[in-house]
């Protein structure tokens, strides 16, 4: 190979293996093998020369190209193995760092009480049952005793999908009350069931989320009696608030259960805390149920989970549960 070659040669290969970069590889492409690169210059050069010699120096020139344009490809080969390289480097996780100790997270206050509330009963011997957000008429409304026509629909406000070509409407449930009618539905008494979820009603303000949370309680069984109903929610009341605190149950009213109940929570301080609603189950929706009130008798509860976080807590707009700010969450 004549020198001049030669020198090119080593010169165009040593400046692509140092190349830093693809912009400059792209660079030292241009610089030789561009129309005014250093080989294709040369190259030109070979008709002023004699046959033999075009034909040797053509030939070196030739291979120097195709040897330029495979260390340029290699070379760029390399180049995008370490960025990428780099880059997985970079982004990996040392599992062996210390947790930054703003990141900890903490169990939401809501997830809390449900649990603590969840196991008590379970404790008092009562197995968790669920039903569907959205439920038709019947297990919402008619089977708890509530015709279309009745009044206590209206305090519900209920949130209703659009009319199906039959004229019914599926609706988000407005209480856990339509898993009491599934589950007598759907098992033999004896029953003793709670049943925590999400409820759904067009309401908000300080005192109601449009989505919230409830826990309803459902015993069936030969000789209950509401007796039975009031020492359960005061085993409950004493096993959750602790020894000093008592229960007491108001007459009221609710389609599904009679005689109702409203249950209140008095604190050692002597102030009360409505927590819920409570009955003998209705012969009715027993019989809705396909058992027969003579034989069968049973209690039912519900009552607001958020309502038992907040009071627990010291919250004073229910909204706040829902919003998600970390500045909130983080103080439990
Ligand atoms: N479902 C009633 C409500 O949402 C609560 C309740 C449950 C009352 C069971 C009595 C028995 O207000």
């Amino acid at each position: 190979m004549n020198s001049t070659t030669k020198n090119l040669e080593t010169e165009i290969l040593s400046a692509i293996a140092a190349a830093p970069d693809e912009t400059s590889l792209e660079q030292l492409r241009i610089a030789s093998l561009g129309k005014k690169g250093s080989i294709s210059e040369r190259m030109k050069m070979l008709g002023s020369l004699e046959q033999d010699e075009r034909r040797t120096l053509g030939a070196e020139l030739n291979e120097l190209k195709s040897k330029v344009a495979s260390a340029i490809a290699e070379r760029k080969q390399a180049l995008s193995r370490d960025a990428l390289a780099i880059r997985l480097k970079s982004g990996s996780i040392d599992v062996t760092l210390p947790v930054r100790p703003e990141m900890r997270g903490t169990i939401h206050p809501l997830s809390h009480v449900w649990e603590e509330v969840v196991q008590i009963w379970g404790d008092l011997g009562f197995t968790v049952a669920e039903g569907p957000h959205i439920e038709d008429d019947f297990h919402n409304f008619g089977a708890l005793n509530m015709p279309p026509e009745h009044p206590a629909r209206q305090e519900h406000d209920t949130f209703y999908f659009n009319e199906k070509p039959d004229g019914s409407r599926m609706l988000l449930r407005t209480h856990t009350s339509p898993v009491q009618i599934r589950t007598m539905l759907s098992s033999k008494p004896p029953i003793r069931i709670i049943a925590p979820g999400r409820t759904f009603r067009c309401d908000s303000d300080q005192t109601h989320t449009p989505m919230f949370h409830q826990i309803e309680g459902l015993v069936v069984d030969r000789d209950i009696t509401f007796a039975d109903l009031a020492g359960t929610i005061d085993a409950f009341t004493k096993a959750y608030f602790g020894r000093d605190f008592t229960s007491r149950l108001r007459p009221s009213y609710f389609p599904f259960t009679e005689p109702s109940a409203e249950f209140d929570i008095q604190r050692p301080d002597g102030t009360w805390l409505e927590l819920g609603g409570c009955g003998m189950v209705h012969p009715n929706v027993l019989r809705n149920c396909g058992l027969d009130p003579d034989e069968w008798q049973g209690f039912a509860f519900g009552f607001g989970i958020d309502r038992l976080a907040a009071a627990r807590h010291g919250v004073d707009d229910l909204r706040d549960l829902f919003t998600n700010d970390i500045r909130f969450l983080t103080q439990f």
